[in-house]
């Protein structure tokens, strides 16, 4: 008998364990991408004291998981987030959503609604033909071209849950819409700027950017090197703290490596291949004490 309850006591432990893992590593926001920073955040940066900063700049925006994990982190942050991004629709969208939350996820129900055929091959064929940014990050499926609508009903449902947690969060937020180049940012106040910039060695500038086919056979893959000289630019030449984070590659070590803070692994479903793929990144940061 006392050998059942101690079976049965170390079963619940596992499962209590296994629960708080799981519920810390989900991300409950609206959109998804798979490089977004939101949990590397709450790995490695639990320990950052933002309580100095008037204003976090998180300039490659995406799905700000920086941002995010960093307020879930110090609920009371005095300061506020300015959250930029390149792409008009992922800031007219958070634009929205800060004015009404529900009202503007009423109307992507009611439009996916419309188009929801009942199976997703079709579902997954409108997108990619005619999705806008906001409607392929919501219903994307894996890193791939394929939408799923009921995956997609469930993040709305499970954002849905935590609107009282984002009104909060939104409060905070100031978004712009720049090039990361063409960012004024104050220097009289005290701000950390964090940058997530697209891969170095990578085909989408944007989420959204596919590579060209030139004639069915060549792709071409759009220059992304300008966007790691103007950071270099601001990392070099400007007073306020900052931080990249980007995949180890040669080039960009011997331009940022003194910088250097630390390196680690990050995992990713590897579509193509079916398995899980390791990309070194590194952290660079400038801070001042
Ligand atoms: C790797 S994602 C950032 C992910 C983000 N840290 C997160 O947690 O979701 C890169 C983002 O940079 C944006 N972007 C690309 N070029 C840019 C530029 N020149 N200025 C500002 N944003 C840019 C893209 O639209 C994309 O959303």
């Amino acid at each position: 008998m006392k050998g059942i309850f101690c079976v049965g006591a170390i079963i619940w432990l596992i499962y209590i364990l296994l629960l708080d893992n799981i519920m810390v590593r989900y991300d409950r926001f609206i959109l998804n991408y798979q490089g977004n920073k939101y949990l590397e955040t709450k790995k490695y940066f639990k320990d950052l004291d933002i309580s100095e900063y008037d204003i976090i700049v998180e300039s490659f925006a995406g799905i700000f998981g920086f941002s995010r994990a960093l307020f879930e982190m110090n609920p009371d942050y005095d300061g506020v987030f300015w959250i930029n991004d390149i792409d008009p629709d992922l800031i007219a969208f958070y634009k929205q959503l800060k004015k009404s939350m529900k009202k503007t996820i009423k109307a992507v129900e009611t439009k996916m609604a419309g188009v929801w055929k009942g199976n997703n091959k079709d579902f997954s064929k409108h997108l990619r033909e005619k999705g806008t940014t906001i409607e392929k990050l919501l219903f994307r499926s894996m890193n791939c071209d394929t939408y799923n609508y009921e995956k997609g009903l469930r993040k709305i449902k499970n954002f849905k849950a935590k609107i009282p947690e984002y009104k909060k969060l939104f409060k905070k937020l100031r978004f712009k819409n720049k090039d990361v180049a063409d960012l004024k940012i104050p220097t009289n106040k005290k701000v950390l700027v964090f940058y997530d910039p697209p891969y170095f060695d990578s085909c989408n500038k944007t989420y959204m950017q596919k590579p060209t086919t030139i004639k069915g056979k060549f792709i071409r893959y759009p220059d992304n090197t300008k966007l790691y000289l103007d950071v270099l630019n601001l990392f070099q030449n400007y007073s306020f703290d900052q931080i990249m984070i980007v995949n180890f590659t040669c080039l960009m070590h011997h331009l940022f490596g003194e910088y250097e803070d630390r390196r680690y692994d990050r995992q990713y479903n590897n579509q193509a291949y079916m398995k899980r793929k390791t990309a070194q990144h590194i952290v660079y940061s400038k801070i001042s004490n």
